[in-house]
């Protein structure tokens, strides 16, 4: 009883749609999050809303530049759902090399970069900035990382 109250909280519904493609390239970054933060615009986010989905977007797509993609140049698939009682839903996908264990890569200072520029932080900033993240990832599959965030707007 429980659970099902808990997952149907974000599941509401959807009444307005964007989706994106992009190559993996690192000028995309900047991009993908200004179009984000442009579409969700229509919500009348308060100034700290619209930063932290621009900053969960970001460590999202930064992901799929440099690990998903690490030595290639891949699509990554964005799409955005404004969803009833003010639910936004971004979908950050990539058919990358994918996770082998998502738990541990969601703990907080793990990383696999081996020349030491990341700081193992990025699901960490995706979760305290959304209200709920969730990742599904097969291994040379690709990763799927859906950030939920209410918007309150500014009223
Ligand atoms: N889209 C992805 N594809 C493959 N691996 C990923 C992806 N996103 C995250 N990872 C793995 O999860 C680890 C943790 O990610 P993150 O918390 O963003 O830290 P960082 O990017 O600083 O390493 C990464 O080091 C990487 O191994
Ligand atoms: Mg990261």
């Amino acid at each position: 009883m429980r659970a099902e109250s808990v997952k149907k909280k974000y599941n509401s519904e959807c009444y307005n749609e964007m989706r994106m493609k992009l190559p993996s390239l690192s000028v995309n970054e900047g991009m993908a999050r200004a179009a984000v933060a442009a579409f969700c615009a229509q919500l009348d986010p308060t100034a700290s809303e619209l930063a932290d989905i621009k900053c969960a977007v970001s460590e999202a797509v930064t992901n799929c530049i440099v690990h998903a993609y690490r030595d290639t140049v891949g699509i990554i698939y964005i799409t955005v759902k404004l969803c009833e009682g003010g639910l936004v839903r971004i979908e950050i996908k990539d058919k990358g090399c994918g996770i082998e264990n998502v738990e541990l890569a969601r703990t907080p200072l793990y990383t696999t970069d081996r020349e030491g520029e990341r700081s193992g932080m990025g699901f960490t900033v995706m979760e305290s900035f959304c209200d709920k993240v969730r990742v599904f990832s097969g291994c040379k599959k690709g990763t799927t990382v859906t950030l939920f965030k209410y918007v309150k707007g500014k009223e």
